[in-house]
């Protein structure tokens, strides 16, 4: 069975057919919401809103841990994060669907492992590659299946949020070497791996980074619900391809 966890601009998946709801209590706390278990094309998909089904939890307090386990625990055997970002790289514009293949952490002071007990032996992952390659592909199969354009490949900054950047700091992440910035894809994709669950992601460009093409120089929150309510519409359109396949 397939997770979708959606973010800003998809706390709900209008294509499921949906078969139940289920409060799941993990031994990390309550996840972002119930899971809703459904179909989408005729196959089994369990989808769960990462900020809460009213988008209320920022992505700082979102419990990571207790999402993930709680996927683990319905035996999904992978997960498709959809994630909204900014665009730093330059032919990166909003609405623009990209699949990541690389990230860089900048986040701090989540729960970022499952190995948390002094009493265990120290537990460390192999992350070279923090996507899980056959998901992408899937992504990328079913976005050309689907007429749409996704990007593949690019560096993923998780920054802590709740706020946006400086345009400074988003200077610094283009030295960097990132191509676009989020908050909420990390601890999500290690701790995917900590439980061995194929994870990757599809990111939409909601606006231009801080400091980037915007001649008023401020990012417009109107226009990021705009452009983000037509990309979830495609968005929505390459998940139904990738059931179908
Ligand atoms: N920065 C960080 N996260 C984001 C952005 C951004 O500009 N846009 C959407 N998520």
């Amino acid at each position: 069975m397939l997770a979708i966890i959606g973010g800003s601009g998809l706390t709900q998946l209008a294509t499921l057919d949906l078969i139940r709801r289920e409060v799941v209590r993990t031994p990390y706390g309550e996840p972002s919401g119930a899971l809703t278990f459904g179909k989408l094309c005729e196959k089994p998909v369990v989808f769960l809103a990462r900020h809460g089904y009213g988008h209320t939890i920022a992505p700082h307090r979102v419990n990571y841990q207790a999402n993930l386990w709680a996927l683990h625990n319905a035996k999904v055997d992978a997960i498709i994060s959809v994630a909204s970002v900014g665009g730093i790289r330059a032919d990166l514009c909003p609405g623009t669907l990209v699949v990541p293949d690389q990230i860089i952490d900048y986040t701090w002071g989540r729960k970022s492992t499952f190995h948390e007990s002094s009493d265990e032996p120290v537990v460390h992952i192999d992350f070279t590659e923090p996507y899980d390659d056959g998901i992408r592909q899937r992504i990328l199969r079913a976005g050309a299946a689907a007429g749409e354009k996704v990007f593949d490949g690019g560096v993923y900054a998780a920054t802590q949020g709740p706020r946006l950047e400086t345009a400074a700091e988003i200077n610094r992440l283009e030295r960097d070497g990132a191509d676009v910035v989020g908050m909420t894809g990390m601890p999500e994709a290690a701790l995917a791996r900590e439980l061995g669950i194929p994870y990757a992601a599809i990111n939409v460009v909601a606006n231009y980074a801080a400091g980037r093409a915007n001649s008023t120089n401020r990012i417009c929150f109107d226009e990021i619900d705009l452009v983000l309510r037509e990309a979830m519409g495609r968005v929505r359109k390459v998940l139904d391809h990738i059931c179908e396949a």
